[in-house]
């Protein structure tokens, strides 16, 4: 059987291929009900570095100013074994094994929406990878938040970004992964006042530092590590990605998180806590904490599931025949997926697990 995420990731992007199909359908709703990863941050905090290390690859767009200006929504499936490619869902034919071509789709795409605007689009990017060496996972990368308007953005920018931000954090269903560069006092992270505001308890936020190599020398991160700064009910965790230096030399991803490794075993301030510190251990607490989500979830995804199968086959009916083929093959599609995913679904909540999961 289909790990859960992996189910959840194909609900996802069944409902957004026909995300413009028909105003009263249970689908916009089902896809907001799906539980996801939302990634926040300042401008330069390090949100696309966290994403890139977790992934282990490099494949997102990267520079100064708003680089990420439409959503991203990433979905990274484990494989057993074959090659790591990339599939976007407005490419749904083409397989990319050349990641360096996935950031030039990206850019691409997002100058197809915005028109090279430099503004931004609320419309999402899919992006899917398939890999063995990710863990399962869906991450929604957003634009930064900022607080000026730069390089000819009208002034409406820095509000437009927030709102977008908060619409995806503001739902139950997010988890937020909050991100604060260590260098910088947390009391005035962006990332962590949006997460208060609608997450006050901290109990969908997941707080990471970036940066800890870049804090000022005879300090360290341990009252913010040890939640004396600012209480989270998830532990904290913090990460060392590659600098812009790194960057600029091409510092291959992989001897980034080795060296991160031996950045926190060796550090004396962290060594005691350094197997739960690094961006692989970051990406395993997000997975599991994101399908134990999903799990208490699916009693109220089964039943939006059960909703959803009936306003199909009810507007299957009614278009009747001859029907739009594309339209009719595509609601055939998605009530032939949501059967499926109730049939699995009733053997996950009976703790049934046939085939057997991973
Ligand atoms: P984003 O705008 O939040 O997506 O941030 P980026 O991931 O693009 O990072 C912004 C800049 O900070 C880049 O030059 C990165 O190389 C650098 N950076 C990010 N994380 C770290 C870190 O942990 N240590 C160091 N030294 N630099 C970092
Ligand atoms: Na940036
Ligand atoms: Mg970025």
């Amino acid at each position: 059987m289909e790990n859960l995420i992996g189910l959840v990731n194909r609900i996802q992007r069944a409902c957004t291929v026909l995300g413009d199909y028909g105003g009263d359908s249970a689908l916009p709703t089902l896809w907001e009900s799906l539980p996801s990863v939302v990634v926040v941050g300042g401008q330069s905090s390090g949100k696309s570095s966290v994403l890139e290390s977790v992934v282990g690859r490099d494949f997102l767009p990267r520079g100064s100013g708003i680089v990420t200006r439409r959503p991203l929504v990433l979905q990274l499936h484990k494989t057993d074994d074959g090659p790591e490619y990339a599939e976007f869902l407005h490419l749904p034919k083409k397989k990319f094994l050349d990641f360096a071509l996935v950031r030039k789709e990206i850019q691409d795409e997002t100058d197809r929406i915005t028109g090279r605007s430099r503004h931004i689009s609320p419309v999402p990017i899919h992006l899917s990878i398939y890999s063995p060496h990710v863990v399962n996972l869906t991450l929604i990368d957003l634009p930064g938040l900022t607080k000026i308007a730069v390089d000819g953005q009208p002034d409406s920018i820095v509000q437009d970004i927030e709102n977008m931000v908060r619409s995806y954090v503001e739902k139950e269903n997010s988890i937020i992964l909050a991100i604060s560069p260590a260098n910088q006092d947390i009391a005035t992270s962006d990332a962590m006042k949006l997460a208060r505001e609608v997450d006050p308890t901290g109990e969908r936020t997941f707080g990471v530092l970036t940066k800890l190599d870049l804090m000022d020398k005879g300090t360290n991160a341990l009252d913010v590590l040890e939640g004396h700064s600012y209480r989270l009910q998830r532990p904290w965790i913090a990460v060392v990605n590659r600098s812009q230096a790194d960057i600029n030399r091409n510092v291959d991803i992989n001897v980034a998180r080795r060296k991160e490794r031996e950045y926190f075993a060796t550090n004396p301030d962290y060594k005691h806590m350094t197997n739960r510190m690094g961006s692989e251990y970051l990406g395993k607490v997000l997975s599991k904490h994101l399908e134990a989500v999903i799990k208490t979830r699916i009693p109220g995804i089964q039943s939006l599931i059960g909703k959803t199968i009936d306003q199909l086959e009810a507007e299957m009916d009614q278009l009747g025949r001859p029907i739009a083929v594309d339209a009719g093959a595509q609601l055939y599609t998605i009530l032939e997926l949501c059967r499926a995913f109730d049939h699995v679904f009733k053997s996950h909540l009976e703790g049934g697990r046939p085939g057997g999961e991973r």
